[in-house]
């Protein structure tokens, strides 16, 4: 099945080397950040895209040894670094893909949040900046979600880190008057990527909104699932969405997008399928260069035209948001 054009790039600023100083920081749930960067007036990306970002404090730092320094611009040899100098570097040596979680405008200013989860060396450089300091990314990049061509109604899943486009998706509808339920999952409590003004949700098999975990707050009807019940929906993500349609009712046209964990993007474009509704996904993958020459975020995608039914396709360039139909799913 094919959703609409998901790979139509429209109304983004081209992409480009900026440092954008970090103006806030704030610990989200136990294992993320929420960072705030100032981005320039005429910044445009929509819900789905992401900058490569270098965890590096100076690019031009030894590698590995601080005997020899890069100075290519200095017309210089690039240095030899054997495996073992690479490993002695205490951050990354490529960017890291992190998605615009949301664009916040007020008049002129225009700020861009990201949802950082600390998993390793890169992502711990990036939540331990402090505000004032320029972070140095290349953006945006890759394709978005697209809108359906119908006021069918929208179900928005999030899972781990791929909550932080969901916020900035539910923003977009939001402001185009559409219909649409955000669900956000997590194995526990303490692992949600929101901060809470308000008193979290009992635990229950109820799918009852919860206000107040974002700042500023997403105006959408939003639950909370938690797989172990210790806030908001006891079970899944994917369990609390086929509780929703429960509601909803079969008649009503819908559509699902989704960004998360690899198993819950397969079970939520099974459930699509099931119920013959178009789903985008943003895909999760090893990025390198994110701009197509590395070939490291290759993805084997279904294609008719292929004697094998399949073929490779780069995630930084014909995705992260691919239709879930067309996924080979691993
Ligand atoms: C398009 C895109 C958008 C993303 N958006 C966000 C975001 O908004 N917030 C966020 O926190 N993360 C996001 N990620 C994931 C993020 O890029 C990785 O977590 C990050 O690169 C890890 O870098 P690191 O140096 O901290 O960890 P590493 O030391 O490189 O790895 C630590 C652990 O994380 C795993 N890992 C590393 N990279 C990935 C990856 N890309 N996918 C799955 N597992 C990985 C490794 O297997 C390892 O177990 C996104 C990834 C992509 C492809
Ligand atoms: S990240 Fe290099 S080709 Fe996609």
């Amino acid at each position: 099945m094919v959703t609409e054009s998901v790979n139509v790039q429209r109304d983004t600023s081209p992409p480009q080397r900026l440092d954008l100083p970090l103006v806030e920081r704030r610990q989200a749930g136990r294992d993320y950040v929420r960072l705030v960067l100032d981005a320039p007036a005429a910044w445009e990306s929509l819900p789905g895209q992401f900058l490569n970002v270098l965890c590096e404090s100076d690019p031009r730092a030894a590698v590995g040894s601080e005997r020899r320094t890069l100075a290519l611009d200095e017309g210089g040899e690039w240095p030899l670094a054997t495996g073992l100098e690479l490993g002695r570097r205490k951050w990354p040596f490529v960017r890291r893909p992190l998605s615009v979680s949301r664009v916040l405008r007020s008049g002129v200013n225009v700020r861009l949040e990201m949802l950082v989860r600390q998993v390793g060396s890169g992502t711990r450089f990036l939540a331990a900046r402090t505000p004032g300091t320029p972070i140095d990314v290349v953006g945006p990049l890759g394709n978005h979600f697209t809108l359906p061509g119908d006021d069918r109604l929208c179900i928005l899943v999030g899972g781990g880190c791929g909550v932080a486009p969901i916020f900035g998706l539910a923003d977009w509808f939001l402001e185009r008057g559409r219909a649409c339920v955000l669900i956000v999952g997590a194995p526990a409590f303490e692992e949600l990527p929101v901060v809470f003004r308000e008193t979290p949700p009992a635990t229950g098999d109820a799918v009852a909104p919860c206000p107040g975990f974002a700042d500023p707050d997403i105006d959408v009807e939003t639950i909370l699932s938690t797989d172990d019940g210790s806030a908001g929906f006891h079970g899944t993500a994917i369990e609390a969405v086929r509780r929703r349609l429960k509601d909803v009712g079969d008649d009503r046209p819908i559509a699902l997008y989704g960004c998360g964990p690899e198993r819950m993007m397969r079970a939520l474009a099974r459930l699509a399928e099931r119920r013959g509704a178009p789903c985008q996904v943003s895909l999760e993958c090893f990025m390198g260069c994110g701009v197509g020459l590395c070939l490291s975020c290759a993805r084997k995608m279904r294609d008719p035209a292929s004697e094998k039914g399949w073929t490779y396709r780069l995630t930084c360039q014909d995705g992260p948001v691919v239709d879930a139909h067309d996924v080979v799913w691993q």
